[in-house]
């Protein structure tokens, strides 16, 4: 018999090189999750009894490792365990949708309001769960304030189910559960305001971006900050007002469209925004710090070659929008 997981007192085998939620799921549990890549947080269970692999605890808050919680779709465990769904109470907290506008013909901006007091940082993500029980990550746009709202850029994707409800069934005072925040994309500068910045983020990885400009201008921020927003056409760009109005605010600021099919002479630049950022990337590499947000493929490949131009891992920070796996 191999290693066997204990839940809901029921006993199963776990197969090689599967997880713990794969073992649950394939044998008919129903388990909360979305990305199974260790990012959303929708999968966290509790060891009742049994190790827990250092590697199913990354990213989570010290306060949820003492509670002996971990990520099942990370838990690929060595022996039996004993483990159960955590208690809701103190992991998460509702909050009502205030807002709902369009910012682009695909990018609707949701702004909720929790309804507990909710630490975090702007540029972090969080995992929302509607009432049909559907689980997505979204980030944070607005700076860290403590006025409990949060805003959110939400890509509209035909059939998608969470971005479509968000858009056509929710309704204002509507309630989501909100769990988080994670991520390690947000402004800090350890007194060392004058380094130079670098935002790279295509369709609404500009929403992480956002929260961290402003956090980092309102930190007084005196560094470079370079902003490129890269777009499939010239409709897909959106905050070109207010990220104009800031650049013009702001002379450490500066702000780059970049869209792959448009037309040249226009106010942004065209082509690829990978090939555009390369071109032009900040002399102080030891200092500069680089976040890339949005498209999975984009933030992987600029990660490498960022590092490979130079620039310290340790000061390159990602967010991968990983679509959801249910
Ligand atoms: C850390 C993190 C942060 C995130 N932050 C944001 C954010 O700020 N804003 C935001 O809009 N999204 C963000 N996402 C993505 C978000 O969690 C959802 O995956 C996304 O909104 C799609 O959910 P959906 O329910 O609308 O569509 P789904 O029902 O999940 O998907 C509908 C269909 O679209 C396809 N699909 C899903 N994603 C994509 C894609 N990127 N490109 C093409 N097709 C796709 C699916 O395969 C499916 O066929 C983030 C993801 C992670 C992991
Ligand atoms: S972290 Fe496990 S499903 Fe997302």
């Amino acid at each position: 018999m191999g290693i066997q997981v204990l839940y809901d007192n029921k006993s199963y085998t776990v197969r090689e090189k599967e997880t713990v939620l794969d073992c649950l799921l394939r044998e008919g549990q129903n388990i909360p999750h979305s990305c199974k890549a260790g990012s959303c947080q929708s999968c966290l269970m509790k060891m009742v009894d049994g190790e827990i692999p250092e590697i199913s605890q990354q990213g989570l808050k010290p306060t949820f490792k003492q509670m002996k919680l971990f990520l099942s779709c990370q838990c690929y465990p060595k022996a039996d365990i004993n483990v159960q769904l955590p208690n809701d109470s103190g992991l998460s907290v509702q909050a009502k949708i205030l807002e709902k506008s369009l910012l682009s013909s695909n990018v609707l901006k949701v702004r909720l309001h929790l309804l507990e007091d909710f630490e975090y940082l702007a540029g972090q993500y969080i995992t929302i769960t509607n009432n049909e029980q559907v689980v997505r990550c979204y980030s944070i746009a607005n700076q860290t304030k403590k006025d409990r709202n949060i805003d959110l850029h939400v890509r509209l994707l035909p059939d998608g189910k969470m971005s479509s409800w968000l858009q056509d069934v929710a309704q204002i005072g509507d309630e989501v559960k909100v769990r988080g925040p994670a991520g390690d994309c947000f402004y800090f500068a350890n007194g060392k305001i004058d380094n130079p910045i670098l935002l790279i983020g295509t369709g609404t990885g500009l929403s992480p971006l956002y929260g961290i400009l402003l956090d980092a201008l309102e930190n007084g921020h005196t560094g470079d900050i370079k902003l490129y927003h890269g777009a499939l056409k010239e409709a897909d760009l959106y905050f070109i007002g207010e990220l104009n109005k800031i650049a013009a605010k702001y002379s450490n600021f500066t702000y780059v469209p970049c869209v792959l099919r448009g037309e040249e002479g226009n106010f942004y630049k065209t082509g690829n925004i990978e090939d555009i950022v390369l071109s032009a990337l900040p002399e102080d590499k030891n200092n500069t710090k680089v976040y890339l947000c949005g498209a999975p493929e984009l933030v992987n490949s600029l990660k490498v070659k960022v590092f490979l131009a130079g620039f310290s891992n340790n000061n390159i920070y990602s967010d991968a929008f990983l679509p959801s796996k249910e």
